[in-house]
């Protein structure tokens, strides 16, 4: 997805926006580009590709000056190339933008007839041809110029504009996109996600949808729809930057499968009472009164996100007894839901930034639903909206395939689950103990199967020859077994299907052949016999089984070329330890491959549009 940066202040402008671009890379991009205002006016340079491609043309031809804007661009309108990389710009404005202008034709064909003429593909463009009018018309009034030009446009956007009239002013606008301001002395600086910026400064704040932010060496100034001035006191960022580095390990995705255990402790750390078998959820007021007065909870979510609420789903299920249903948000928020104020909708989201799932959030309120959410970010869109939030304490994930974002999440959606379950009568606290104490248990455990990643290197060496690849799992496990197969296929490039293991018969097993290897989660729980069954099914038509098994289970390892172990965990929280292999074999698979694992072809991390 596009990231934004900009600086105004004494530094070299171009260095920290370039700086601030590299941190945005695990966003996914097509190409980058830099627009400075220095002595000799506006200066531009774009490059198709990677940032080193643009950092190479700026180390052949140098750009200097104070005010900077950057951008690394995800196509949306047009094919990737140096024309359609931002930042566009016209007769001395330069803009970059990160959504898209749904009536950019009617306005195109506008300016044409006006005899502007275009220099790319994008829809952007249109912004820098319109501020620019609206400045001529309104004295150079670089804000009034946006604000104009942003009654015309419909449609989604973040956008940063400079213009060579106002050489010390950055003008930025947020709808639907997100948008972080960074605070310091004499300078200011701007970015579409924080880890852009914290090396230079930990004050930041969000801009709101509708806004507009004036950036200069005196400061920022934030301006709401009417023009008003908006007084927003910036927050500390405690992350460090150095846990947005790769610390030594060859990607972000394998230190963020390590991070693990850490990230699920922290989600739990002082959220849980042994003593009072209660769990204290901050952020979520959850009543007796309210959550009695309940018909049903339904969780919207994305991706991984979504297979964290399907696991969600059977926890909160078991525990508290209340129907959950789980919506993907893409779908939800077209297709006329049942959901009223009986109805408690659960956003599930990393980033807090995913255009479907902050959708999904609205139309459900619009209905008049409660909605709360569980997210990674602090201050994101998505807690934005809702009425409280449940955050994970990941911490921040950069590798595009979601690792460490999946198991706190499951962590938070058990405290939920325990939780809703005392309130709700369903679990009394000598109940809830033994399910607390078994969570605080799973970090261990989860050191202990990311211990055991060398056995994983067999099966990475044999499915990365394969074509396709099957993923099984019952109850518990098949979510497990879709996000195994989201997993692969996002890294690795290698098709896979993940399946619930009795569904089998019904259709996948007429692709199973020697050449099919067949992952399947076999962890002794409920009916694993049936999912032993289905093992000896795959073998039976020639099929190679490998198999995550639990520890000391000489009869399920039996069935598998090779199989995984990890330990004896209660059903809805294996999920936290099984997903660990299968994370390990997309990330080996997709290594020996060679793709480029952190950022996927064709895949963003935060996907803000539609
Ligand atoms: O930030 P979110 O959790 O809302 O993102 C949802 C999906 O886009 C995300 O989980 C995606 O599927 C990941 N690439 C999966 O690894």
């Amino acid at each position: 997805m596009c990231g934004i940066v900009g600086y105004v202040g004494p530094r070299p402008s171009v260095d920290v926006v370039v700086g601030g671009l590299r941190k945005l890379e695990y966003r996914g991009y097509d190409s980058a580009g830099v627009a400075v205002i220095g002595p000799g006016g506006l200066t531009i340079s774009r490059a198709k590709g990677k940032l080193k491609n643009l950092v190479d043309r700026l180390a052949e031809k140098p750009l200097t000056g104070r005010t900077a804007i950057g951008h690394t661009r995800w196509a949306t309108h047009g094919r990737p190339s140096d024309e359609n990389a931002h930042p566009h710009s016209y007769k001395g404005v330069a803009v970059v933008h990160n959504g898209i202008i749904e009536n950019h034709m009617e306005l195109k064909a506008e300016l044409t007839g006006k005899g502007h003429k275009f220099a790319s593909e994008t829809d952007t463009e249109i912004f820098a041809h319109l501020i620019s009018d609206a400045m001529i018309k309104g004295g150079d009034d670089l804000s009034q110029a946006v604000r104009d030009t942003l009654k015309q446009v419909k449609g989604t956007y973040a956008m940063a504009v400079v213009s060579e009239k106002r050489p010390n002013e950055i003008v930025a606008a947020k709808n639907a996109s997100p948008l972080v301001l960074g605070y310091g002395v004499g300078e200011a600086f701007l970015a579409s996600d924080v880890p852009a910026i914290l090396e230079h400064t930990r004050e930041v704040s969000y801009l709101e949808e509708g806004e507009l932010a004036h950036l200069g060496p005196e400061g920022i100034r934030i301006e709401n729809e009417r023009g008003e001035t908006v007084t927003r006191a910036p927050h500390h960022v405690e992350w460090s930057s150095v846990a947005a580095e790769k610390d030594g390990h060859k990607h972000f995705m394998h230190k963020e499968i390590f991070e693990q255990p850490r990230a699920v402790a922290d989600t739990i750390r002082g959220r849980i009472s042994l003593e009072q078998g209660d769990v204290t959820l901050d952020g979520l007021e959850l009543t007796e009164a309210y959550v009695k007065g309940l018909s049903k909870i339904t969780i919207v979510a994305c991706g991984t996100s979504w297979h964290a609420g399907l696991c969600g789903r059977n926890m909160i299920e078991s525990l508290a007894r209340i129907q959950v249903e789980v919506e993907l948000a893409s779908e939800f928020r077209y297709r006329d839901p049942l959901v009223d104020e009986k109805t408690l909708v659960l956003a599930i989201s990393q980033s807090g930034e995913t255009a479907d799932t902050l959708a999904a959030v609205k139309e459900s309120k619009r209905r008049g639903a409660r909605a709360v959410s569980i997210c990674n970010v602090i201050g994101a869109s998505i807690p934005r909206d809702c009425d409280g939030t449940l955050y994970t304490r990941a911490g921040p994930e950069i590798g595009v395939a979601s690792t460490k974002a999946f198991t706190t999440q499951l962590a938070a959606l058990f405290l939920l689950g325990v939780k809703l379950g005392r309130l709700r009568g369903t679990l009394s606290a000598e109940q809830a103990r033994p399910h607390l104490e078994a969570l605080r248990h799973v970090p261990a455990q989860m050191e202990q199967v990311l211990r055991q990643e060398p056995a994983v290197m067999p099966v990475a060496k044999r499915c990365a020859k394969a074509r396709d690849v099957l993923f099984l799992g019952r109850n518990s496990q098949h979510p497990v077994a879709l996000e195994g197969a989201l997993k692969l296929k996002e890294i690795s490039y290698i098709h896979a299907e993940g399946y619930a293991a009795g569904e089998m018969k019904h259709g996948p097993i007429a692709l199973i052949d020697e050449n099919l290897p067949v992952v399947v989660i076999a962890t002794k729980e409920p009916h694993y016999e049936k999912t032993l069954g289905n093992m000896e099914e795959v073998k039976a038509r020639g099929g190679e089984v490998f198999a995550v098994v639990s520890e000391g289970d000489n009869l399920a390892a039996s069935l598998a070329s090779v199989a995984l172990c990890v330990p004896a965990c209660p059903p809805l929280l294996s999920p936290l330890l099984t997903i660990l292999p299968l994370q390990f074999l997309s990330y080996h698979v997709a290594d020996l491959r060679g793709t480029d694992v952190d950022q996927p072809r064709n895949l963003a991390k935060s996907v803000t549009v539609e």
